[in-house]
């Protein structure tokens, strides 16, 4: 594996599952694999579980990690060509990705989008620049359109879980104060279009996903309906993709909240989402707090998630 960025990386999704499984019986059973090599992981914006899970899957494989805070003690990068650099930042991107790549084996990049130009953000500029100019393999820690160490878990969690063969998934939009990029929700659809789910997506109008990663899946606008015999709900807050309104806030409607009342409208579904979460936004105390909440283990296995991505890269060099 090179790049990791999308379900299509992984091949067989049954064969990554199996592998993901056999990590999480021993997570020390390759603990040799990446002895003498070096993961750099790139953070241009926050992170809590990204920064831990990833860190720690490669420490199970004796793997040397730096980490890279862009906005704290880096220059400041530019990522324009042609630009004269006479502002306040003093290195470019051509120049820096190069050098980061001079002293790793393999980089992790966490670049969220910047609502500024849609067509940059969808065509991956900053993560693809890494791609181009590393010389190294490339995995997203969620990039501008996508997260798929987040997806990729949240289905390992699917399969731990489920009841039935093919579990009925809803993936539903929930209200947010601040805009937020569509990463999560678009590889979560990238995912479960590929798994042996019933999936089904649930947002008010207006906040529909860009078609590469909803692929004809089902789109039901009436919530409540949605969740009717539902195995699993998946909660996410996402800002408009479609043209004129991309990145923009549409609706903070608190009805779409995930609540109590919903949740009885399902098959005593298990409670899903990435974390950070707002609660009594997205989610009330009470779903969260529930025994059906599964956010905790569905966290925890981003180190799984993780550690899998590695050993395919390493195994590759
Ligand atoms: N879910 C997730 O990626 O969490 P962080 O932003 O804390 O890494």
């Amino acid at each position: 594996m090179k790049t990791f960025t999308n379900v299509k990386d992984l091949g067989d999704l049954k064969q990554a599952l199996s592998e993901a499984a056999s990590v999480k019986q021993n997570r020390f059973a390759c603990k040799h694999l990446g002895e003498n090599k070096t993961l750099m992981m790139v953070f241009f914006n926050s992170s809590l579980r990204t920064r831990l899970s990833t860190q720690k899957a490669a420490l199970n494989l004796s793997m040397n990690t730096i980490v890279l805070d862009i906005n704290q003690g880096a220059w400041k990068l530019e990522t324009e060509r042609g630009v004269i650099m006479d502002g306040d930042k003093p290195e470019h991107i051509l120049e820096a990705i190069p050098v980061m790549g001079s002293y790793c084996d393999v980089i992790g990049v966490r670049s969220f989008a910047q609502f500024e130009r849609k067509s940059d953000d969808y065509t991956e500029k900053i993560l693809n620049q890494f791609i181009r100019y590393s010389g190294k393999p490339v995995f997203s820690m969620e990039s501008a359109t996508v997260h798929p160490l987040q997806a990729f878990a949240d289905l390992i969690t699917i399969e731990e879980y489920k009841k039935k063969e093919r579990p009925k998934v809803v993936l539903t939009w929930a209200p947010h104060p601040r805009a937020l990029p569509q990463a999560v929700p678009n590889s979560f659809a990238d995912f479960m279009n590929e798994a042996e789910v019933e999936f089904v997506i649930t947002h008010p109008e207006g906040y529909e996903l860009d078609e590469q990663f909803v692929r004809g899946a089902r789109v039901e606008y009436d919530q409540r309906k949605a969740f009717a015999n539902a195995d699993f709900i998946y909660a996410k807050n996402w800002s408009a993709y479609a043209d004129p309104y991309y990145g923009q806030i549409l609706s903070k409607d608190m009805n779409w909240t995930v609540d109590t009342a919903k949740m009885a409208l399902t098959n005593n579904a298990y409670f899903m989402h990435c974390l950070p979460v707002r609660r009594n936004m997205i989610v009330t105390d009470d779903v969260i707090e529930s025994p059906q909440s599964i956010v905790i283990p569905e966290a925890a296995n981003r180190e799984i998630s993780a550690q899998v991505v590695l050993m395919r890269i390493l195994r590759e060099q």
